[in-house]
C-alpha cells in the first residue's frame, strides 16, 4: 500500500486497531464487580454488606411528594433500580434544612426529598423496604439546600 501524506500509515494503523476492537466481543465484567463488599464502621459496629459493588450514584428524580415525602412514584423509581441488581442504590440529595425562605420558590426546592426534623422518619420506611426488597443496600445523600434561587423570578435573583 503506497501513502500520500505523512502520517497516513499511522491513520491506517489506528482504523484497523479501532476496526478490530470494535468487532471483538465484548470482555466479561471483572467478576469482582459481583462479589458482596463489606463497609465497615457501621453504627451497630457490624458493618454492612453490599450484594456487590454497582451503586447508583445520586440523581434527583423530581419525584417526591409536594411536602418533601417518598411518593408512590418515587419508591417505584428505586424499587426499580434495586430489582435491576445495583448493589447500593444511593437516593437522591434530601434537604437537612428547610428552604430559606428567600428560596422557597426555587426550582431546586420543588418536590425534593426533605430529612429535617420535621419529617418523621416512618415516612421512609416504604422507600427502604421497596429497596431492601429488590435485593440492595439503601444509602441517602443529605443536602443542604443553601441559598439557591430562579432565575426566572423578579425582581434579580437572591442566589444562583
Ligand atoms: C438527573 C440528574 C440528577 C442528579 N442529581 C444529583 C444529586 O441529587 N446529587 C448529586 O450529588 N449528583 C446528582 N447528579 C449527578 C450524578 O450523581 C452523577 O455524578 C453525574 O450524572 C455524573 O455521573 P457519570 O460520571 O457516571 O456520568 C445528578 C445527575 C443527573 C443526570
Amino acid at each position: 500500500m503506497t501513502f500520500e501524506f505523512p502520517g497516513q500509515a499511522r491513520m491506517a494503523d489506528v482504523a484497523r486497531a479501532i476496526t478490530e476492537a470494535a468487532l471483538r466481543p465484548p470482555e466479561p465484567p471483572p467478576a469482582v464487580l459481583f462479589s458482596p463488599l463489606v463497609l465497615r464502621g457501621s453504627a451497630a459496629g457490624q458493618g454492612l454488606t453490599l450484594p456487590n459493588r454497582v451503586k447508583l450514584a445520586a440523581m434527583t428524580t423530581g419525584f417526591a411528594s409536594a411536602a418533601g415525602l417518598p411518593s408512590p412514584r418515587l419508591i417505584e423509581w428505586y424499587s426499580a433500580r434495586a430489582a435491576g441488581g445495583t448493589g447500593l442504590v444511593t437516593v437522591e440529595g434530601a434537604l437537612v434544612a428547610p428552604p430559606h425562605a428567600l428560596c422557597s420558590r426555587s426550582r431546586f426546592n420543588q418536590h425534593r426529598l426533605r430529612l429535617d426534623g420535621g419529617v418523621p422518619a416512618a415516612a421512609y420506611r416504604p422507600l427502604t423496604d421497596a429497596i431492601h426488597g429488590g435485593g440492595a443496600r439503601a444509602a441517602v445523600q443529605l443536602t443542604y439546600p443553601g441559598l439557591r434561587d430562579t432565575a426566572a423570578r423578579a425582581p434579580p435573583p437572591t442566589a444562583p
